[in-house]
């Protein structure tokens, strides 16, 4: 049983490399009740500002979990920053044991940081078949293990801490705007995963209030009409989704009007 979220597919890719039973947690978090029991439980999801997205983390907290075996394996672009031994520890404080924590990098989707274009030719470096095939041999053999904060990537989060408070600010609770291009066609509010964006009248009408930020709609509207309304980004002309993932299996995971 493995539960994700994703937003232009990465995290979705990974995921099915790892089990076949798999559950869209923005689905699963319209359920009153979430008791699960199995053998093996595992997260997949993308690394936000080195943290799990909010919505994981609230799934993950407000579900009930019975297993031998919990996993969790984060995808991200550049920097993990030590997340896997700050999220145990914050886990097991809250009282959830996790057994296996490990990230596995992949092109970075972050557009105010990376153009995608960039990121695509980068990509093969990154050889993320081959770890995911490692993470996947560590699942089956159901390996203890949460993956080391070495000193650099400690170094890297701090100093985001430290120097970015109005960006990352700016990334969790992000202003879009819908420009003239914008057709009306409704694929953004099919992916957002808390459904902040309706169309009427023909165009997209986005309301923030509940917007984490994941840039879903950003990255699938074709006419790339949407964008950060307050923040450059580094290629306004360049969207990603993971090139194995269809667009329909985005809408299927996230979809809530
Ligand atoms: C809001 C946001 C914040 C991000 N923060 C980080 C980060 O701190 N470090 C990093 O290496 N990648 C970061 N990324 C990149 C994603 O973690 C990465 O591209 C991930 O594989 C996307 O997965 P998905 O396609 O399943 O959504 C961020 C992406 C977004 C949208």
């Amino acid at each position: 049983m493995l539960f994700y979220f994703t937003s232009t597919g990465n995290s979705l890719y990974a995921a099915k490399q790892f089990d076949e039973e798999l559950y869209s947690i923005p689905q699963e978090l319209n359920k009153t009740t979430r008791q699960y029991k199995a053998d093996h439980i595992g997260i997949v999801c993308p690394l936000y500002e080195f943290d799990l997205p909010v919505i994981v983390k609230d799934f993950i907290l407000h579900s009930k979990f019975e297993t031998d075996y919990f996993y969790i394996v984060m995808t991200y672009g550049m920097h993990h920053g030590g997340c896997a031994v700050r999220n145990t520890e914050y886990f097991e404080k809250a009282g959830r044991r996790i057994d296996y924590f490990n990230t596995v990098k992949m092109l970075d989707n972050a557009l105010p940081v990376f153009d995608m274009d960039e990121q695509r030719r980068i990509d093969p470096e990154k050889k993320v078949d081959e770890h995911l095939s490692l993470i996947k041999s560590d699942i089956e053999k159901r390996r203890h293990y949460i993956q080391p904060a070495i000193k650099e990537e400690i170094d890297f989060y701090e100093n985001f801490i430290e120097n970015s408070a109005a960006f990352s600010a700016a990334l969790k609770q992000p202003k879009y705007s819908v420009s003239d291009q914008c057709i009306g066609c409704g694929i953004c509010s099919r992916v957002c995963p808390k459904g902040c964006i309706r169309v009427t009248e023909g165009k997209a009408t986005y309301d923030r209030t509940n917007c984490f930020g994941c840039m879903a709609c950003i990255h699938a509207c074709p006419q790339k009409a949407i964008g950060y309304a307050e923040i450059k980004e580094k290629n306004p002309e360049a969207r990603y989704r993971n090139p194995h993932i269809q667009l329909m299996e985005l809408i299927r995971s996230n979809q809530q009007i």
